[in-house]
């Protein structure tokens, strides 16, 4: 494609994505996640340790979806999503809908989604109900109290990593967002992607602990930098692709 020089996006987004929505983010001050430890609510083994309680925390997570809206830096990534015409992959490890109601659709969920809920019974991945801590029926094998969020726990394996893989070893552009760089595999991305060739761009509040990886950083909020970036990529891409071939 001429443009931009680039053709083929892959966008990483974190919790920092969806901060100034008033999502809270993972790693914050105190060390703790919503006032509890992350090894409490978000491993396979807390789960079979306490159910009620990992239960009762993301049908809290859940309902906190509800007062929440998309913000600017969604709102940007919908637009590129839109309007860039070459290959574009959104990959978030976000477990809230944020991006696709701001519209965002060639996107996908690595970390799982809190809206998901699958059967331990029988496997089946299905619509979370509002809350799961009150044991409801599975849709497909109609076993009660069997649902669990269909998170990516710590020690479980990340979703869509083929078509992730695949996109990291196509693209000319990784762009970071809103992420710590703490945990893998996301944290490995930047690397992956530099090895193939890509350019890598990291968009953060501060720098990310693998911010020396990347080619370029802008620092600041998603919501004021994420726009910028999509409207001057959008406008380099209109502009270039007016001009005559040489
Ligand atoms: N704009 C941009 N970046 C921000 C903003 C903002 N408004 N607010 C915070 N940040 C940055 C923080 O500086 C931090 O570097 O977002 C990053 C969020 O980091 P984490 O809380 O560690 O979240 P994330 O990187 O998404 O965590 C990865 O860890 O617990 C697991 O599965 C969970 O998907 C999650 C994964």
């Amino acid at each position: 494609m001429r443009g931009t020089g680039f053709q083929s996006i892959v966008v990483l987004t974190g919790a920092g994505i969806s901060a100034e929505s008033g999502v809270p983010t993972f790693r914050g001050p105190d060390g703790l996640w919503e006032g509890h430890r992350v090894e409490d609510v978000a491993t396979p083994q807390a789960f079979r340790r306490d159910p009620a309680l990992v239960q009762a925390f993301y049908d809290a997570r859940r309902a906190a979806l509800a007062r929440v809206e998309p913000n600017a830096a969604h709102r940007a990534l919908a637009r590129l999503d839109a309007e860039w015409p070459g290959d574009l992959l959104i990959v978030t490890q976000n477990v809230d809908d944020l991006h696709e109601r701001a519209g965002a659709v060639r996107m996908v969920h690595m970390h799982g989604e809190l809206k998901r809920a699958f059967c331990l019974a029988c496997g089946e991945r299905q619509t979370a109900p509002d809350t799961l801590s009150d044991g409801p029926a599975c849709t497909r094998c109609g076993a009660h109290g069997r649902l669990r969020p269909d998170i990516v726990w710590f020690g479980e394996m990340p979703y869509h990593m083929d078509r992730i893989e695949a996109a990291l070893a196509a693209c000319d552009l990784f762009v970071s967002i809103g992420t710590s760089g703490a945990v893998y595999p996301a944290a490995g991305f930047v690397q992956g992607a530099r090895h193939y060739g890509a350019h890598t761009l990291e968009i953060n509040l501060e720098p990310s602990e693998g911010t020396h990886v990347f080619h370029e950083a802008r620092h600041g909020r998603a919501g004021d930098l994420v726009p910028l970036w999509v409207g001057a990529l959008l406008d380099r891409d209109r502009f270039r692709l007016n001009q005559p071939e040489t």
